[in-house]
């Protein structure tokens, strides 16, 4: 079993501050470091680094190549990583808080400009048996999630950054969502027992909702009663940047790998808890570890 990953690639400019900057403020940072991210790719890295065979496919320009060498150095296939000569990589700036919270600007650049011919060209070798993973930071999801539905393939949606664009989407297509508290109540257009109005609204999928420290919910399709999975504890959160894109690429590799829902909650749980732990987007992502034991999860990075 494959993932085909179609996501962003974006290069993380990332500012350690006390405090988020204020209108009308100029504040001086207290480090400063670029990096590989976007959710797309920081998702496949998540999935390679837990032993997971995954495609990446998406577009940057020139100036992004280093991006398409760090998800092949993680031995991702990045054959369906497009290079567009004339448009600029997607970029993030962010701000990390010195208690570890972050927050975000994002231009799209070269994500937003996934052409029809690069999405037929990705799903060629792509069967039944696979999984294509999405996030919400490209163009064309609709015509992706159709292509995927065409060859059988089970649709996990990752949909973040939350936007109304999802709604235009077929989601009814989707196998599983994966959505954390603020994304879970704008899918649900609800505030109130999110998992159950998601649960109402799209009876045929699966749903992961995540709560950060709070633990994190699944609830399978057809049930009604979720399995729940504390979080694990962090003696110092540093950096919280692509904690949900760690515990989206590990639990689906426990999901792969045949384990329990429970399971695999907890393994992504703690590989989301390494993750907060150091700086960074990808470069924070740990690598494999199994089995699931809370007293392994420290050794692992
Ligand atoms: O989820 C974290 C990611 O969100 C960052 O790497 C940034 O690029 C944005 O896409």
């Amino acid at each position: 079993m494959r993932v085909l990953n179609f996501g962003s690639l974006n290069i993380d400019n990332v500012f350690a501050v006390q405090e988020f900057v204020r209108p009308g403020e100029t504040l001086a940072a207290k480090s400063f470091s670029r990096g590989a991210g976007g959710k797309g790719l920081n998702q496949s890295i998540a999935l390679a680094r837990a032993g997971v065979s995954v495609s990446h496919a998406g577009k940057i320009g020139p100036d992004g190549i280093f991006l398409k060498e760090t998800l092949s150095a993680d031995g991702v296939d990045v054959s369906f990583v497009d290079v567009s000569p004339n448009e600029f990589t997607g970029s993030a700036m962010i701000q990390v808080s010195s208690s570890g919270e972050n927050c975000i600007i994002l231009y799209g650049g070269a994500n937003q400009n996934i052409s029809r011919s690069q999405i037929e060209r990705a799903f060629e070798t792509f069967s039944s048996e696979d999984i294509l993973l999405i996030q919400n930071e490209i163009n064309s999801l609709d015509l992706i999630m159709h292509k995927a539905a065409e060859k059988g393939m089970r649709i996990f949606f990752n949909p973040a950054p939350m936007t109304d664009n999802v709604f235009e989407l077929p989601l009814n297509l989707v196998d599983t969502f994966i959505v954390n508290e603020i994304e879970g109540a704008m899918l649900a257009r609800s505030e109130d027992d999110v998992l159950q109005v998601l649960r109402q609204k799209y009876s045929n999928s699966n749903i992961l909702l995540t709560l950060g420290s709070r633990g994190a919910f699944y609830l399978a399709k057809g049930e009604v009663k979720p399995v729940f999975s504390p979080a694990c504890k962090v003696e110092k959160v540093v950096d919280t940047t692509a904690a949900g894109d760690t515990f989206t690429g590990y639990f689906i590799s426990g999901i792969i790998r045949g384990l329990s829902p429970a399971d695999a909650l907890l393994l992504a749980s703690q590989a989301a808890a390494l993750c907060i732990s150091a700086p960074g987007a990808s470069s924070s992502i740990p690598r494999f570890f199994f089995p699931v034991k809370k007293s392994l999860a420290k050794k692992a990075m």
